[in-house]
């Protein structure tokens, strides 16, 4: 048995402290001709997370394969160490989660420093904010500036308290969880699977039913996870493309075995990669396919790239592919407001493809990009400037004029601690006629920590 669960900085739970405050370390890649060969992306974040938290809500043995071990999952697996869950790592990918069960969390000692993770600190807010324990949440400077409101007002609601907050209701927070959190039928104000999943949690550990309702569909990780570990949810369509999800609160959690699939949001790099790159030919292998996560899939395919689906098959309980790519041939599209939710965090990458595309791509309604791990609306805006591409904010719209198969770059590109701004920007350098730097590529092990590895193995070029 391996016994290294978790790098030091990720051991830390004391005040803010971790290798993401490390000196920023800044990256180059430079167009290298095709990419070709074969990739496996990393474990899917959004399900490595859940797949740690659901461990520890269960008494006895969780059994995790192809987990992302990167430093978001592992700071939430520190946290979930921190309120009693033992866990182990049994080889790369391979951990178990022995859990302290529903209701018998511990309160942690130190602070839960969650380093850049959004989605590890609210989900772990949810699952505090319905235990009669109090904990600190803090983060580097990028989580210290997103809002935590939206987080904190529904678990308010269920009867937890809020002791400290940062300015705006940021962390630092220290939360009191509710000893008995009042069921609650609550509707998301903006469509966030984050926001739906820490009322879930919090709901758990309550006598009663907790209703999420949310206009657009977003992510529904924590809803299947919730079923396989044995509680009684229901899902329903509400309204016209939203649902409404319905949770028994108090159930007998038992230990399931959570296979995790490649990550889409970290597949997207290769494609367009792929896509932008003449000549390259590439497979992406096990991509999940969920529909509430395929909206960058079926933008490009809308833009004429050239996608094949292979072996679609299930694992774990999701649709998975491989994915064929091959460069070339990119129009710009019109990419509407609802299809937001499926492709959130593919909105920077996208606009690196679009840069390359024929026409004009016009990406409407994101305004929940300007507080992701940094404000990308104006960070890819920014980029893309640098470059030498043509890109405009209009209200919540980024529309981008393409160079037809060509951009200039060469430019300098400011990350703001931002793993996916760093990741297109460089994306976009394997493409473009000149090198495109970015100022730090550190933050990339939040999310992908062998990107570089998996990229160079495909051909590209890093300085
Ligand atoms: C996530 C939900 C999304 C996404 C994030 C992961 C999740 O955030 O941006 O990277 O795992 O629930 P929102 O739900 O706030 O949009």
């Amino acid at each position: 048995m391996l016994r290294a669960p978790f790098p030091t900085a990720t051991r830390a739970v004391g005040p803010v402290s971790s290798s993401l405050h490390a000196a920023p370390r800044p990256a180059a890649t430079r167009r290298a001709g095709a990419l070709s060969g074969r990739l496996r992306p990393p474990g899917d974040k959004s399900i490595s997370h859940r797949a740690f938290i659901f461990g520890l809500l269960c008494v006895g043995e969780t059994p995790i394969e192809g987990l992302l071990e990167g430093d978001d999952v592992l700071r939430t697996g520190a946290a979930c160490r921190a309120l009693g869950a033992a866990i182990e790592r049994r080889g790369p990918g391979l951990w178990t989660v022995r859990g302290a069960g529903l209701g018998s969390l511990l309160a942690p000692a130190d602070a839960l420093d969650f380093g850049n993770a959004g989605t590890g600190s609210r989900l772990m807010m949810g699952v505090v904010g319905g235990h009669p324990i109090t904990a600190r949440f803090d983060g580097d400077a990028s989580l210290r500036k997103r809002p935590m409101r939206r987080i904190l007002d529904p678990l308010e609601l269920m009867g937890a308290r809020v002791l400290e907050q940062g300015e705006g209701g940021r962390c630092p927070i220290l939360l009191a969880g509710a000893a008995e959190p009042a069921p609650i039928a609550y509707e998301t104000p903006v469509a966030s699977a984050q926001i739906k999943s820490a009322v879930l949690l919090a709901g758990l550990n309550s006598p009663g039913r907790t209703v999420v309702m949310e206009k657009e569909a977003s992510r529904d990780h924590t809803e299947k996870m919730l079923a396989h570990f044995g509680a009684a949810v229901s899902v329903e369509p509400w309204g016209d493309s939203g649902r409404r999800i319905a949770l028994e609160g108090r159930p007998q959690l038992r230990p399931a075995p959570v296979v995790v699939p490649a990550d889409p949001s970290s597949a997207a790099f290769a494609l367009v990669a792929a896509l932008i790159t003449p000549g390259s030919d590439i497979v992406v292998e096990g991509v999940m396919t969920n529909p509430l996560r395929s909206g960058l899939l079926t933008t490009l395919i809308e833009m004429g790239a050239d996608i094949t689906l292979l072996d679609r098959r299930i694992e774990g309980g999701e649709e998975v592919a491989d994915l064929r790519v091959r460069a070339g041939g990119l129009t710009g599209v019109d990419v509407p407001a609802a299809r937001a939710p499926s492709m959130i965090d593919e909105y920077p990458v996208l606009a690196v493809a679009a840069a390359f595309a024929q026409g004009e791509t016009r990406m409407r309604g994101l305004h929940e990009l300007r507080v992701k791990e940094s404000d990308r609306l104006a960070a890819v805006a920014a980029g893309l400037a640098a470059a030498g591409v043509a890109a405009r904010i209009e209200g919540d719209d980024l529309v981008v004029q393409g160079g037809d198969g060509e951009a200039r770059g060469g430019g300098l590109v400011a990350t703001h601690l931002d793993h996916r701004i760093a990741m297109s920007f460089l994306v976009m350098g394997m493409a473009s006629r000149q090198p495109m730097r970015v100022d730090d590529e550190t933050m990339i092990a939040t999310s992908y920590p062998s990107f570089r590895d998996d990229f160079s193995r495909l051909g590209a070029e890093f300085s």
